[in-house]
């Protein structure tokens, strides 16, 4: 079914010259999936160099908060160009003030909070982790399987949602210990309660290889992003708070894809109630423009002598004016769009879901939304292949997505979509997942 808004070949003549000129000058190595050129986009809709129009749900790798171009973030981000593009963060200055007052203001620590800023998710997670073990002095840490964190040789040390993150990388930073990320849909574990089980396994650890008094942080994301948009067991997040308890080891939630209102809350642990004592922030922060936090609680964050962490770009006022914008939409709205435009968005999925016996679970919270895909073959492995044909089919048909795990299609579309878009993407993805399984490439 292709969306009337598509009107060329796909690459269209324009894309495709664009594509060769890239070929000769520009890594190889990002991960792109289909060949959409972009010329410009507006809320939840974007058009490529030919002119064709789409609904894009991946919204930049879930950064796109407030959709392409919205214009109180455009008129911030320009107001504040018009004023000085840098000064660094060796100054003052009112942009950055205010983003730290704001996001001091919804942090879930429930105590003061304090802000680091960065350009990106990576060195977010870099600088949690260099404060965790700035204050604690110990040398280890936990992380989880499937946890995706960034791509510099700390953060990668955590990065373990798909190998070839970290083959030819090796070796990365020592002392970090993985263990499984609680998945109730395949339980590695005998007995019901995965969270319970992925607890006792680390309380196992700790009397077998790993002693807690050496651990500084266990870093974890309050719902997997990259490694298949995993929603924990209730109570998990509340045991791991527990046992950083019981041994004086920091609990790091990384919220860079999952913060930011995107879950219908301000940060997805709030739905469980556990505050973490450091947060990293990106993606959704800055509508796109790239910036990134550390959050901790202020008794941590003002133990950081001057000099121990520093940078150049941080707090720069154009990504600030960005943030202060998007931060004032999400919470004075689009938050609750997400909340109930995502519970509108599950229940279109889980009818689909009837329909659809390769579609094995769809899960997430507001618009953090994973389907994940299966074979018929009774022991639910995983249809990789089919995955990567209904995100290429939904592509010719007008619709961006994005995978994540091995199956699953993740749907993060921009916090301010509306119904009636939702409602096109899934007649759209229907029509691709009919495509795809006749063996349409
Ligand atoms: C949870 C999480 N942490 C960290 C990162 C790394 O962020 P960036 O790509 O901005 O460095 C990502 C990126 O996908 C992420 O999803």
């Amino acid at each position: 079914m292709r969306n009337d808004h598509i009107k060329t070949e796909l690459p269209g003549p324009n894309a495709r010259a664009m594509i060769a000129r890239d070929a000769e000058v520009i890594s190889p190595s990002y991960p792109r999936d289909y060949p959409f050129a972009m010329s410009h986009g507006r809320g939840s809709e974007v058009w490529d160099v030919d002119g064709n129009r789409f609904l894009d749900f991946a919204a930049g790798i879930a950064v796109c908060a407030t959709g392409h171009a919205h214009p109180q973030v455009v008129a911030a981000v320009q107001q504040a160009a018009g004023k000085f593009l840098h000064i660094s963060s060796d100054y003052w200055h009112e942009e950055m003030v205010g983003l730290g007052e704001r996001i001091a203001r919804v942090a879930p620590m429930g105590e003061p909070a304090m802000s680091f800023f960065c350009q990106s998710g990576t060195e977010a997670v870099e600088g949690a982790l260099k404060l965790a073990r700035y204050i604690t002095r110990r040398p280890r840490f936990i992380g989880f399987l499937g946890g995706f964190h960034g791509r510099t040789m700390g953060s990668l040390s955590f990065t373990s949602s798909k190998y070839t993150q970290q083959l030819g990388f090796a070796p990365t930073m020592p002392g970090v210990t993985h263990v499984p990320y609680p998945n109730p849909y395949r339980p590695l574990f005998a007995g019901a309660d995965q969270g319970k089980a992925v607890l006792d396994y680390i309380r196992m650890l700790f009397e077998r290889s790993v002693p807690a008094a050496e651990v500084a942080a266990i870093l974890v994301e309050p719902i997997q992003g990259e490694g298949g948009y995993l929603v924990p067991p209730d109570g998990f997040l509340a045991g791991l708070r527990k046992l950083c308890d019981e041994h004086g080891i920091l609990l790091i939630f990384d919220e860079v894809q999952s913060g930011v209102g995107r879950t219908g809350k301000m940060f997805a642990c709030e739905h469980w109630g556990v505050a973490p004592d450091i947060m990293t922030l990106a993606k959704g922060l800055g509508s796109g423009l790239p910036i990134g936090a550390v959050v901790a609680k202020k008794s941590l964050m003002e133990q950081w002598k001057r000099g121990a962490h520093g940078n150049t770009y941080g707090g720069n006022p154009i990504a600030c004016a960005a943030a202060n914008a998007t931060l004032d939409l999400v919470v004075g709205g689009f938050k609750d769009n997400a909340a109930n435009a995502g519970a509108h968005f599950m229940a279109r999925l889980a009818e689909l879901a009837r329909d659809y016996p390769c579609i094995g679970e769809v899960r997430g919270k507001g618009l953090m939304i994973g389907m994940e895909l299966i074979e018929s073959d009774d022991a639910k492995t995983p249809a990789r292949a089919l995955c990567d044909a209904v995100i290429t089919r939904t592509f010719h048909n007008g619709l961006l997505l994005l995978s994540c795990g091995v199956s699953t299609i993740r749907f993060m579309p921009p916090l301010n979509v509306r119904v009636e878009q939702i409602d096109e993407a899934i007649a759209l993805l229907k029509a691709s997942l009919d495509e795809a399984l006749r063996g349409e490439a």
